[in-house]
């Protein structure tokens, strides 16, 4: 939740998500204040505001996320939902660390996972939606696959595909992105414009996470081929094989929706976050990158979601 507050109301332990001037120093940047130099730049600046995200940090009373008293049922299963996910991504961290490190997998512990995960978005889609969107830099790729593995579990359930594939699709979502554990942190956090070789490194993480999966005998085939295709378009636009529509199967394309969803609703910090319906307009805008069933379908879940 971002609020706006006087510049020199400002301390150590707020996360700034943007500062109201026009020095290159700020620009798109977005960060935890730790130290005096960071407080002391931030009032050195011409702004007069500063946003500040009170989830990620201390509040404008100087208190902690946590140390918050809840005021409403709501606030309260906002914290319970921000709390479960926080667990979880620690949980998938560890999992995907496994993997890169070459360690044994067990599909049984990545499958329960998976369905926890998936109980937290049927019961609580629009909180999860909502706490989901804003990650810290450490955490993005984490909480990431996770929204991608809850929604792509929500999506499959609405298309009435059995629960074992349900469930392998929920896996899927988790290891979709594991090729960016691979890319050079400074690369894959890189807060100004990338070079081309930085570009074609990122865009190779989904060839890069497939390899390693190929490692792993017991994962099944359609979890391997939506981390090698989770970045293709209808019309072979995309990357990394250019395939077109007819080599693109269903849960490929439910992946792409739901990856694509996550990423315009998120918040980064070069772009604001999209609404739900922004993102999903201009999805179906693009049948030539999107399957406009799975993103009138994706519609629906959200809109039919309980609100709280
Ligand atoms: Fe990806």
């Amino acid at each position: 939740m971002l609020v706006k507050i006087a510049k020199d109301r400002i301390r150590k332990g707020m996360f700034v998500e943007s500062v109201a001037c026009p020095s290159r120093e700020f620009a798109q940047r977005r960060f935890l204040i730790k130290t005096d130099a960071e407080l002391n730049d931030i009032m050195a600046t011409s702004a007069v505001e500063v946003s500040i995200n009170v989830l990620l940090g201390l509040d404008p009373d100087g208190r902690a996320p946590e140390a918050r008293p809840s005021k409403s049922k709501s606030d309260r299963a906002r914290a319970e939902v921000r709390n479960e996910i926080s667990q979880s991504a620690k949980a998938l961290k560890a999992s995907l660390g496994d993997l890169v490190a070459g360690r044994s997998v067990d599909m049984a512990h990545l499958t329960q996972a998976a369905e926890d995960n998936a109980g937290i978005w049927s019961d609580s889609t629009v909180v999860a939606l909502e706490v989901t969107r804003l990650k810290s830099k450490d955490e993005t790729t984490y909480v990431h696959s996770l929204a991608v593995s809850g929604m792509m579990t929500l999506l499959a359930r609405s298309l009435e595909m059995d629960e074992e594939t349900t469930g392998i699709l929920g896996v899927a979502g988790m290891l979709h992105d594991i090729g960016k554990l691979l890319i050079p942190s400074e690369i894959l956090t890189k807060p100004g414009k990338l070079t081309d070789q930085e570009r074609l490194v990122i865009r190779n993480h989904p060839e890069a996470g497939y390899r390693l999966l190929q490692s792993y005998p017991d994962l099944p085939p359609v979890v391997l081929d939506i981390c090698r295709l989770h970045h293709e378009a209808l019309d072979g636009s995309g990357y990394p094989l250019g395939l077109k529509q007819k080599d693109l199967s269903v849960p490929v394309r439910l992946s792409t929706v739901c990856d694509v969803f996550e990423a315009l609703t998120s918040v980064r910090p070069y772009k604001r976050p999209w609404t739900s319906t922004e993102a999903l307009d201009w999805m179906f805008a693009r049948p030539h990158f999107f399957d406009r069933k799975m993103v009138i379908r994706l519609g629906s879940v959200i809109a039919d979601a309980p609100l709280h």
